[in-house]
């Protein structure tokens, strides 16, 4: 074989390894070789020490890495707290992450900086906590890219209208998700991420009380399921009650999310239009079906996702010594 096919073969394998030719960002999963070869294992670690503490860890890491790459990409702009002079994203109501995973982030970027201080992004903890997060869970594990930079910017102003609310119908998602350049598949399968966690009655209670003129409760809502929603979430009760998204297994990753869908028991408006819609009723199906295909699918858009918008020049974003702070 000659030198130029050689290396011709060579430079392909890298490309596709490291995100696909063309890719404009150099993201790779050995990114930290040289400077921090067992991040992801001290990753793994501390998020298995943090989830024995608090439930509520997981999935809201997970979340968190949804919300973060969603506005101004993946660069950690979601774990930024406010100053008096300005008002950070976290702050927006559709951003109520729960304050665990902030807490868990920082965390893991404490681990980190113990063994190799100052190289590994907020951003990179982020993306390897939700892959450890899902795991934990009982999900599929893959191969995180890592090299992404934390941003400079964190605005609330800013940050309005980028993460889609419970209310939105699947073409409002598909249009927020083609935004970033994800599929309509994305959306469904990473939607799949309802499959554990917990909803405030306040993002679907008007699916209960007022749906629309005329139509008191929303007529896709399964009516035995109706009515447990009502019982957690009486008309004028507490805000600060909640409910699990998959009300079977809560804590469990796996495709009865889709299940749930097919037997009129999503949670928000945003997770049962997904069966309404044609547009993305034969996805469901799918996914429904097979919990491997829920699994192989969902690793790929996660990957996906976490190319969103990221960083890697020196101009628009750093290593944060305190995920929570720009660097001063
Ligand atoms: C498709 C559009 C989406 C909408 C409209 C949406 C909306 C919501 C809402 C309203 C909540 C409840 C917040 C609360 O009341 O505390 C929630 C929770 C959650 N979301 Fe989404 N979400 C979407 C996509 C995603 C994606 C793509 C992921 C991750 C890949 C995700 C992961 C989660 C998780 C795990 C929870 C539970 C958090 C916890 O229990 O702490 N969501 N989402
Ligand atoms: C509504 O939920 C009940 C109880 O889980 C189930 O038996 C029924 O099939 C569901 N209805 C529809 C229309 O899917
Ligand atoms: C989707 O369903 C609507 C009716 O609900 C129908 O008019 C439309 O042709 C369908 N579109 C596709 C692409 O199947």
């Amino acid at each position: 074989m000659s030198v130029q096919l050689f290396w011709g073969i060579i430079f392909v394998l890298y490309g596709i390894r490291t995100g696909g030719l063309g890719s404009q960002n150099s993201l790779s999963v050995d990114f930290y070789e040289a400077s921090c070869p067992t991040v992801d294992s001290i990753v793994f670690d501390t998020m298995t020490k943090l989830a024995k503490e608090s439930n509520v860890v997981p999935p809201s890491t997970l979340r968190m890495f949804f919300h973060d790459c969603f506005i101004e990409g993946c660069d950690a702009s979601i774990m930024i707290s406010s100053t008096s002079s300005m008002k950070a994203e976290r702050e927006l109501p559709e951003n109520n992450i729960a304050q665990n995973a902030f807490e868990a982030i920082v965390e893991v970027k404490k681990a980190v900086d113990r063994v190799c201080p100052g190289v590994v992004s907020c951003a990179d903890i982020i993306a390897m906590a939700a892959r450890d997060a899902v795991r934990l869970l009982g999900g599929p594990n893959w191969d995180v890219l890592k090299g992404r930079l934390d941003g400079f910017v964190s605005s609330a102003a800013r940050a309005k209208g980028k993460v889609p609310l419970a209310e939105a119908d699947a073409t409002q998602l598909i249009q927020a998700f083609a935004a970033r350049k994800l599929s309509v598949l994305d959306m469904v399968v990473l939607s799949g991420a309802h499959t554990v966690g917990f909803s405030h009655c306040n993002q679907f209670t008007n699916r209960l009380y007022n749906f629309s003129p005329g139509l008191k409760s929303d007529p896709s809502l399964n009516s035995t399921f109706a009515l447990e929603l009502e019982q957690t979430c009486p008309k004028g009760g507490d805000p600060n009650r909640f409910q699990p998204f998959d009300i079977t297994t809560p804590f469990v990753f796996d495709n009865k999310y889709f299940k749930n869908l097919q037997s009129g028991k999503g949670l928000l408006f945003s997770d049962q239009d997904l069966v309404n819609s044609n547009l993305s009723v034969d996805i469901v199906r799918n996914l429904a079906s097979s919990q491997e295909v829920f699994f192989s699918q969902f690793v790929d858009s996660m990957v996906k996702l976490g190319n969103v918008g990221v960083k890697t020049k020196l101009s628009v974003g750093n290593i944060r010594s305190d995920c929570t702070a720009f660097n001063s």
